[in-house]
């Protein structure tokens, strides 16, 4: 891959701590139309960490061997870290792609100048994007947030045109500031103002739910290609869905089948799809060197707490899936909700 435009689907997964994760990612490549290809980022890698960890055995770098265009996702501000992570992604670990947080509003990031706080210094930003491109011989990017003042356009134009002097392959911008964190609306305008003003490609983030969306925010925008998180994780299908509109042909597997539409087929596949997650996660975790049944089990309750949002008795799935005490009592909890017809709405107020 020589850019991000490379490839012919416009939407991708976000990088999410917890949730974009080998299982997830498995789970909405299935669901994938034929022909088209995407990137795939991973969680948020620490750039301390990666030189020293078996990216084989840790939970956060499982990867599956026939998994292509994985665009890992690394938080750092020093070179030595950034450099030693880069090329171990890159040449061991088969990375195709270096996404640079620039986006993390939790305070420990804070505290350590990386993650958002890049954006309040834009020399130290485009030094962080120069000093992993000396090392590396994929695309770099950069996942940013909105500025947040009146004068927050010009701002994140000129900060953004010195990431690209330094040599970013493409933006990912969400635009909500570091105080909305994940609330409240996304302002897209922004993506449109940088769209119009840098040459290289812009990827679009915040507020998509449905496939409509993805093609609003793309006509709306002009972005070249569009992120979606929390409402991709809960709706896997959303690239069925995608490829159905756009006159993709769907996944073999899914041949002959029309994606779900309504809110009781799609509250029907997340029942199917999250016995399917569970399954897929029990194969990648259960086999790290010292994982217990318990990661697995904390990993579905996570997934279930973030995405249980857009069913309408979503409150009560989750309060059955936190008892659970094993991956069985989950899954008979999972399949005894889904035994009744479930509604899942096309849209829900994001709060998380
Ligand atoms: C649980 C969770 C973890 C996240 N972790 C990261 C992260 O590690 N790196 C990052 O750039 N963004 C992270 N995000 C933000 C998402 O990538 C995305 O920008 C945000 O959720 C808005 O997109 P959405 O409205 O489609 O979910 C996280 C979001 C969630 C919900």
């Amino acid at each position: 891959m020589r850019n991000v435009t490379d490839l012919n689907f416009p939407l991708c997964l976000a990088p999410m701590v917890g949730l974009s994760h080998v299982a997830l990612r498995r789970l909405i490549s299935d669901y994938m139309p034929q022909n088209a290809s995407t990137h795939w980022p991973t969680e948020m890698l620490n750039s301390r960490r990666v030189p020293g960890e078996n990216l084989k055995t840790t939970p956060e770098t499982l990867r599956r061997d026939e998994e292509v265009y994985l665009v890992p996702q690394i938080l750092g501000n020093e070179e030595i870290p950034i450099q030693k992570a880069v090329q171990r992604l890159v040449n061991e670990w088969g990375a195709s792609g270096i996404d640079i947080n620039m986006g993390c509003p939790v305070q420990k990031a804070l505290k350590h100048n990386y993650g958002v706080s890049l954006m309040g210094d834009v020399n130290y930003a485009a030094q962080v994007v120069a000093m992993t491109k000396k090392v590396s011989t994929v695309p770099v990017s950069v996942k940013l947030r909105a500025v947040g003042s009146e004068k927050s356009v010009p701002q994140l134009i000129t900060f953004v045109q010195q990431l690209v002097d330094s040599g970013a392959d493409w933006i990912t911008l969400h635009p909500r500031t570091a105080a909305q964190k994940r609330r409240g609306q996304s302002d897209w305008s922004q993506i449109a103002e940088l769209k119009k003003a840098v040459k290289i490609p812009i990827i679009g983030n915040g507020d998509i739910q449905t496939a409509d969306d993805v093609v609003l925010m793309i006509n709306e925008t002009g972005a070249d290609k569009v992120m979606a998180g929390r409402a991709l994780a809960a709706r896997p299908w959303m690239m069925w869905q995608l490829g159905e509109k756009l006159g993709f042909a769907s996944a073999a597997h899914l041949h002959g089948r029309r994606a779900p539409h309504t809110p009781v087929e799609e509250g029907a596949e997340y029942g199917r799809s999250l016995l399917k997650l569970i399954e897929y996660s029990e194969e990648s975790f259960m086999q790290v060197a010292g994982a217990s049944e318990s990661l697995t089990l904390r990993k579905m309750q996570f997934y279930i707490r973030t995405t249980h949002v857009w069913l309408e008795f979503g409150h009560t799935l989750m309060a059955m899936c936190s008892r659970a005490q094993n991956l069985s009592d989950l899954k008979i909890q999972v399949a005894c909700f889904f035994e009744h017809e479930q509604a899942m709405y096309p849209r829900t107020e994001l709060r998380q």
